[in-house]
């Protein structure tokens, strides 16, 4: 049986940040530790907008907070390919000028965001693959770390169960990701991920993808996508929700629709989460849960 879709917004107002910790099905019991570690990097992120910094600045940093907390799927504690090791993907758009920077099946770094937004501030290339995103990460300055520091009991664990055919279920979510809406009307977006559980070698997901995983337009909204990459890539479900609400749909009814759509087109899950130029804000998804959190100059809120 399907879960049922679950949407939810609200108004940010005049800036603001929203993330996710990833659509899946986390235990009922550590639900509530992911909201918390969500609303951690939205606090993080807003106060980068506190400080003058653009929405850029501030997805990257909520990002770089949900990557370095083991509790999800990306960064420290990412999940674990087929051989034990993990891969990240991440990518990261402004919505000015469209520039867009992302990496994928990137080995040994811990902040694939911020190599992904050093492709970005490069402006040469939008995609850096493998190797050859190792190379220009070392080349900006980035410091491997290897598999050592990047992988976490859990997602041993988690690679273990996948290896006897059962689902993991109880640990992360899918992916992480963040969009913002800063004092000057500019909007961003950013994704990051270990991808799934036991993928083959070289698997790459929506995650890295510009119009997949992430999208960003000051004329259209910001979008992070989780779920099912492989699902979002076929249906530019990042790209489909910005163009919702470039059509008028605020941001709640423009992910709902896209999720909606995900399955009813499909079959395949997974969540969004969005920001309209009007500064409303909204979540979707069609999982069992999706941890997220909401932050703004004069509230927060959180959930799963
Ligand atoms: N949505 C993340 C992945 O499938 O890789």
């Amino acid at each position: 049986m399907s879960e049922p879709i679950v949407s939810q917004g609200g108004l940010l107002g005049r800036f603001g940040v929203v993330v996710h910790g990833g659509a899946g099905n986390v235990k009922p019991e550590r639900r509530a530790k992911h909201a918390e570690g969500c609303l951690r990097a939205a606090r993080a992120g807003l106060e980068v907008l506190r400080q003058g910094g653009s929405a850029l600045d501030a997805v990257e940093r909520a990002a770089r907070a949900l990557e370095d907390d083991t509790l999800f799927n990306a960064g420290t504690g990412a999940c674990l390919d087929e051989e034990g090791r993990v891969a990240h993907d991440a990518s990261i758009m402004e919505g000015k000028g469209l520039a867009a920077g992302a990496v994928c099946d990137l080995r040994g770094f811990a902040n694939p965001i911020s190599i992904a937004r050093a492709a970005l501030d490069d402006g040469r290339h939008v995609l850096y693959a493998s190797e050859g995103a190792a190379r220009f990460a070392r080349a900006r300055g980035f410091v491997p770390v290897g598999d050592e520091a990047l992988v976490t009991e859990a997602a041993r664990e988690a690679l273990a169960t996948a290896r006897q055919g059962a689902m993991p279920m109880g640990w992360a979510g899918n992916t992480i990701g963040a969009v913002a809406l800063d004092g000057h009307g500019l909007l961003a977006a950013a994704t990051s991920t270990g991808g799934v559980v036991n993928k083959r070698v070289g698997r790459v997901g929506d995650s890295p993808i510009i119009g997949a995983g992430t999208y960003a337009d000051d004329e259209a909204g910001a979008v992070s996508t989780t779920g099912h990459g492989e699902g979002m890539i076929r249906l530019c479900i990042a790209r489909t929700a910005a163009e919702h609400m470039r059509g008028g749909l605020a941001a709640e009814e423009a992910v709902r629709r896209s999720i909606e759509h995900l399955r009813g087109r499909i079959g395949s899950t997974g969540g969004a989460i969005a920001i309209d130029p009007r500064g409303h804000y909204g979540l979707s998804r069609s999982t069992a849960s999706m941890s997220w959190a909401a932050t703004w100059a004069e509230g927060e809120a959180s959930g799963f």
